[in-house]
């Protein structure tokens, strides 16, 4: 039997699904590219009927994704699939996820139907599904409470109808693992075409076993593991992605493999949680704070002398930095270096000395510069092509019954041009100055707000999304001041728009 193994991310379907994590079009794109670099093999990008922005994100994640398989989720149910479909047009190689509960609470108490009548619009989906897509996974909802003789004949029937993946989802998470490793060797074994297709694990974590279960299944022939970044998702969560990768990365004797790039695993985590703003608890394992730091003495000693005597995994396997080497304001190039390198970042010289600059303005003013600080400097400049417009002073004038006013001095290619403008707001009224700058017609079109780290002198984030001749261009700003920061996202913005003109003209 082949040993590679599978990784289905559904961060941006199951993940999402929790209230309060919720991203927009411009950040979902962001998390499935970063998905991509990790190595996926397939992004759940949404639910496409659910929602228009769903629907939008699955097209925009397409568009921006090449590698990975695109999956939309849609019910057994004609309609669901149609979009699903022609959300998925721009996909690379597209995936319709469809099914239906097969246990007898979904059948009686949430269909109210029966067990043929599940069977037969089980098959009915697949085989319309098919009409679009060659790959099909089909799901049966609550497997892990569904009959398995029962459970069989349905999956024996989705493949015949051409299903590619079958997916046992442990929904409620409710399975021992011994019982869902034994449900999965069950259908091995009594699934007359399993050979046809993969056997996929979805586990849910109400009881703390969706890791547990997910490996269970995969020691009993399932070939793809359903997971999200920091095991996010309802309730209790999902599979954690970075748990079921090290697990069997660690134990060897598994012979199990998988795509993933390790070394990003710890960078992509802490994107996740700080998009989502869904914190990752300290004793997290892989990704929690505390994973690797050892504070009793007898443990430290014991790492001292051999790392291994308290450590399995070597944090720098994850992309973890060793946490000795602190970065403060004092700090140099060498040791914002090797924090970079650490989290997989190489940035050439005179970017290093760009970041390097704007690192230490950031650590003037906040104590501890944590890794999301770094990503968050980093991912401000990764990619960005050239800055002919900085932003070189910023004042603004606010407060309660004052008409905000901005004075905005801007460095277009090393001139100095400077605007006095009022707004309905400091942010409004410091765009405006830059507009009256720049002379561009650019209308705003998103702008979006958040903090990382969650202290009182914490950055904050702005994305923005801009129009300017039909076209969208997307900016990103970083600060401590969330001011600047907007104006930053929006000179961002501009430059892109400068550079995409400048590519043109080539
Ligand atoms: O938990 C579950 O059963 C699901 C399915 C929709 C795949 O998320
Ligand atoms: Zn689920």
């Amino acid at each position: 039997m082949d040993n590679r193994v599978y990784i289905f991310d559904t961060t941006l379907r199951d993940g999402e699904q929790v209230p309060g994590c919720q991203l927009n079009t411009i950040e979902k794109v962001e998390v499935a590219k970063v998905l991509e670099q990790l190595g996926v093999d397939v992004i759940e990008a949404g639910f496409p009927i659910s929602s228009p922005g769903d629907f939008k994100s699955v097209v925009e994640i397409s568009k921006a994704v090449t590698w990975p398989i695109i999956c939309a989720l849609t019910r057994a149910v004609e309609k669901d699939i149609d979009v699903a479909a022609e959300s998925l047009k721009y996909a690379k190689r597209g995936r319709i996820h469809t099914g239906i509960g097969t246990s007898p609470y979904h059948i009686q108490y949430k269909l109210n139907s029966n067990p043929e009548e599940i069977l037969a619009r089980a098959v009915a989906a697949v085989k319309y599904a098919k009409k679009y897509v060659e790959d099909v996974e089909f799901y049966a909802e609550d497997a892990g409470r569904s009959d398995n003789v029962y459970l069989a004949r349905v999956i024996e029937a989705v493949i015949k109808a051409g299903a590619t993946v079958v997916n046992i989802p442990d929904t409620t998470g409710y399975c021992l693992p011994s019982d869902y490793g034994a449900k999965i060797r069950f259908l091995m074994e009594n699934v007359s075409n399993i050979d046809k297709a993969i056997i996929s694990t979805h586990c849910h974590n109400d009881l703390g076993m969706a890791t547990a279960n997910s490996i269970a299944g995969v020691m009993n022939g399932a070939r793809q593991i359903e997971v999200t970044i920091n095991g996010i998702g309802e309730r209790a969560g999902n599979t954690a992605l970075e748990e079921v990768v090290m697990i069997m990365r660690s134990h060897k004797e598994l012979d199990l493999h998988t795509n993933i790039n390790a070394k990003n695993i710890y960078k992509t985590s802490r994107l996740v949680s700080s998009l989502m703003n869904m914190p990752v608890q300290a004793n997290k394992a892989i990704v929690g704070r505390n994973a690797f730091s050892h504070s009793s003495g007898i443990h430290q000693d014991g790492v001292l002398k051999n790392r291994e005597n308290y450590e399995i995994i070597d944090p720098v396997e994850v992309g973890i930095s060793e946490s000795s080497i602190v970065l403060t304001a004092r700090s140099g190039r060498a040791a914002l270096k090797h924090r970079l390198d650490l989290l997989g970042i190489t940035l050439e010289k005179e970017k290093l000395d760009e970041v390097y600059e704007e690192f230490l303005l950031l650590a003037d003013k906040k104590k501890d510069i944590k890794e999301d600080d770094l990503l968050v400097l980093v991912g401000e400049r990764g990619g960005l092509g050239e800055r002919r417009i900085k932003l070189d002073f910023l004042q603004v004038v606010t407060g309660k019954n004052l008409v905000p006013m901005a004075t905005v001095r801007l460095d277009i290619a090393g001139e100095k041009f400077s605007a006095t403008e009022s707004g309905n707001g400091p942010v409004d009224a410091a765009i405006t100055a830059v507009k009256s700058i720049i002379h561009r017609k650019v209308t705003l079109q998103e702008f979006l707000i958040q903090a990382i780290n969650k202290g009182s002198d914490d950055i904050g984030k702005v994305h923005m999304q801009v129009e300017y001749d039909e076209n969208i261009y997307n900016g990103f700003g970083a600060n401590t001041d969330i001011i600047t920061a907007s104006v930053e996202a929006f000179i961002d913005a501009i430059n892109k728009i400068g550079n995409a003109e400048k590519a043109a003209a080539k």
